[in-house]
């Protein structure tokens, strides 16, 4: 919780796979939005340390370097220079980007390991494991494909099927098959050590529930995200089980224990460590203390990652930080939703994705852009979608007609009217005082949204004072007083000048080269947060530079050639594009939420077009008890005559909805085809209307 004792603050972002290029996803999930916060405390002047690396362990890096004929080192290498680069071009403010391969981060991790084992936080048991009798070794989930007993997909891996999102244990999968030989693997016994999660539910979920640790507060759990929550106790109230510690492979950190050859420690061990290895290695070379960061009650610890990491941040890292001892566990871990592509999955097999280092090729200096966009659309509270044509909306009609052009106005006519010297201000100049308030909200509230951790809604009231700088010019119209009313005129551009002032700092977390441009412009030797919302950030008498342009429209064919460029990479690997997409399972609902569904049967009386509207029907429904009108945006799918007469599934217990003046009453189930076309869920025989499905 951010309080008074709050005196040091940690970052993380989740180290990334350096086993591919990083793609706008990760972006969006991650690490945007933790740059973000860092430089937000950083101009606050607060003491900040933001950390992430490669995580160049696991099965992740093994597979692609056999598929690429190198070995894990070339592959790694190759990754995290190409990352480390990619993301410095964007501006993603790491003070370090370590790597795990490091030997730093292999005594860390092995130390770590040597004493939770001294303190029996494992237990050391023996199964059978799959065993690739031609190469010689055991094999990893990830090394096992086979059919997937759950919707009979022929190439799910031994941990997960891609096709249903079921998550598998590699004993599972029908006719299972090495992917090293190709052949059937062998049950083999071998020994690992285990972490018994079963034992700790209850102080989890106190710490998660309550934000209560060891009986005392320790965060604010109101402050953490609802799916975050959601996810963790779903994963608690279904029961934790034990999991493998260690992992038969040759690529890892080795396990430091007698008869562990051959053994390294599971990836998902030695990852998260890396953020304190990374602490370690930034501390030495700063000649700073990494415990500060690590064991002070003075600090706040907060983990940026995405969705599929909630389950490792959540429960097994802060599991093993307590059984390890003297660390702190993460204030929150605001993990976000995906973000999808022009309707699809992205996809790193695919080739389905915008990649970093492309981006940072084809649009350079343009980074704001899509740190803008990715921002707008973050994936906060439910999956979201990238598509060229926003990217390109958003940059003509936001940065470039609002932002840049407000920007722009005020500074050339500045150099017209005054020599580019800011002229004063007569603070009884109408429309002053209304210009003050609005900045004073406007600047509250970024703040209070970025301390909420919610950055859609903070970069939304930041644009806003350019917004707002925008309508003051085109209302006031200088250019048409400046004859007659000088005067006038030197309050209007002072005025302005301070509003852009304001939008320099404001956007500086979320479009920090613009910013930096701004200030030049302006002249703002520096800036700090403090001074969002003030009004005299910029003096009378105080020389303009030049006018440059923040931004630059964005036309038709570059946009189409990202779009031929994405369409034609994923061209070569059609086949798989083929197949039709099943979204994967959502998360486990509890079954009070289940119940909470009021679903029935009811016949459709009346199906009319709304006025208006070339989506709506409005329906009339025969509940049984009631007829109820129900607007649906089904008109595209459907005629009249296909309704009429047909029983369909209602939920019933949606709060009413006004729609084009029209009251609806609860929601027509349907099918959607991945096409998008929709399909009645009919009963196979007549059904008494009324009655409840469950
Ligand atoms: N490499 C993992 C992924 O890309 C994330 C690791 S996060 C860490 O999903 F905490 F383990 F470092
Ligand atoms: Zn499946």
């Amino acid at each position: 919780m951010t309080n008074i004792s709050t005196k040091r603050h940690l970052i993380t972002a989740a180290l990334p796979y350096a086993n591919g290029p990083i793609h706008i996803g990760h972006l969006a999930g991650a690490y945007l939005p933790a740059d973000i916060h860092a430089r937000f405390l950083r101009l606050q002047n607060k003491d900040v340390l933001f950390v992430s690396g490669s995580d160049e362990h696991g099965a992740a890096i093994t597979l692609r370097a056999k598929k690429e004929s190198k070995t894990p080192k070339e592959i790694v290498d190759q990754y995290h220079q190409l990352n480390q680069k990619a993301f410095e071009e964007f501006g993603i403010s790491f003070d370090i980007f370590h790597r795990t391969s490091s030997e730093l981060h292999h005594k860390t991790a092995s130390d770590f390991f040597k004493e939770l084992d001294s303190k029996k936080a494992f237990t050391k048991k023996t199964n059978e494991q799959f065993f690739d009798e031609d190469y010689n070794q055991f094999l990893a989930d990830r090394y096992i494909t086979g059919t997937c007993p759950k919707c009979g997909h022929e190439d799910a891996y031994g941990d997960q099927c891609e096709k249903c999102g079921s998550s598998l244990s590699p004993t599972e999968l029908i006719n299972p098959i090495s992917t090293l030989s190709k052949k059937k693997p062998v049950l083999k016994e071998t020994s690992h050590w285990y972490l018994p999660m079963q034992n700790e539910e209850a102080w989890l979920k106190d710490w998660i529930e309550n934000g209560k640790l060891n009986s005392e507060i320790h965060h604010d759990p109101k402050k953490w995200r609802k799916q975050v929550i959601g996810q963790c106790k779903s994963w608690i109230d279904g029961g934790l089980h034990e999991r493998a510690m260690t992992r038969d492979l040759d690529w890892g950190v080795k396990v430091p224990a007698e008869n562990a050859d051959g053994k390294v420690l599971y990836v998902w061990l030695d990852a998260p460590i890396g953020y304190i290895s990374a602490t370690k290695q930034w501390a030495s070379d700063h000649g700073k203390k990494w415990e500060d960061y690590w064991k002070s009650e003075e600090t706040e610890m907060l983990h940026f990652i995405g969705k599929d990491n909630i389950v490792f941040h959540c429960i097994i890292f802060p599991i093993i930080l307590k059984k390890h001892g003297g660390f702190n566990l993460p204030t929150n871990v605001p993990a976000n939703e995906f973000l999808n592509l022009e309707g699809k999955k992205i996809s790193t097999s695919r080739d389905w994705a915008v990649w970093l280092h492309e981006f940072n090729e084809d649009f350079p200096n343009q980074q704001d852009v899509l740190r803008y966009v990715l921002t707008s659309i973050a994936p906060e509270t439910k999956d979201s979608e990238f598509t060229w044509s926003d990217f390109q909306a958003r940059n003509n009609s936001e940065l470039v007609a609002i932002y840049g052009n407000f920007i722009n106005r005020s500074v050339v006519l500045t150099h017209k009217y005054f020599d580019g010297v800011v002229p004063s201000i007569d603070e009884s100049i109408e429309g002053f005082s209304e210009v003050k308030n609005q900045l004073e909200t406007l600047s509250k509230s970024v703040s209070q949204k970025l301390e909420n951790l919610q950055y859609r809604d903070a970069q939304n009231e930041a644009i806003a004072i350019a917004r707002l700088g925008n309508k003051f010019l085109a209302e006031k119209e200088p250019w048409k007083l400046i004859k007659t009313e000088q005067k006038k005129v030197e309050s209007i551009l002072n005025i302005s000048l301070q509003i852009a002032a304001n939008a320099c700092i404001a956007l500086s977390p979320f479009l920090p080269n613009s910013s930096q441009k701004l200030a030049e412009i302006l002249n703002m030797a520096s800036f700090t947060w403090e001074n969002l919302g003030k009004v005299d950030l910029i003096s009378n008498g105080q020389q303009l530079n030049k006018a440059e342009h923040l931004f630059s429209r964005i036309e038709d064919d570059i946009i189409e050639k990202q779009i031929n460029k994405l369409k034609s990479k994923s061209e070569s690997t059609k086949t798989e594009m083929e197949e039709t997409e099943i979204a994967p399972f959502k998360e486990h609902i509890q079954f009070d939420d289940f119940v909470k569904l009021d679903i029935r049967v009811g016949t459709i009386l009346s199906a009319e077009p709304v006025k208006k509207s070339n989506k709506l029907l409005q329906l009339s429904i025969d509940l049984g008890i009631e007829t109820r009108t129900i607007l649906s945006g089904i008109a595209k799918y459907f005629s009249v005559e296909d309704l009429i007469g047909k029983q369909v599934q209602v939920l019933c217990n949606l709060p009413p909805r006004k729609m084009m003046g029209i009251e609806s009453n609860g929601m027509v189930l349907m099918a959607e085809n991945s096409d998008g076309q929709l399909q009645l869920m009919q009963p196979g025989s007549s059904v008494k209307n009324g009655i409840s499905i469950s």
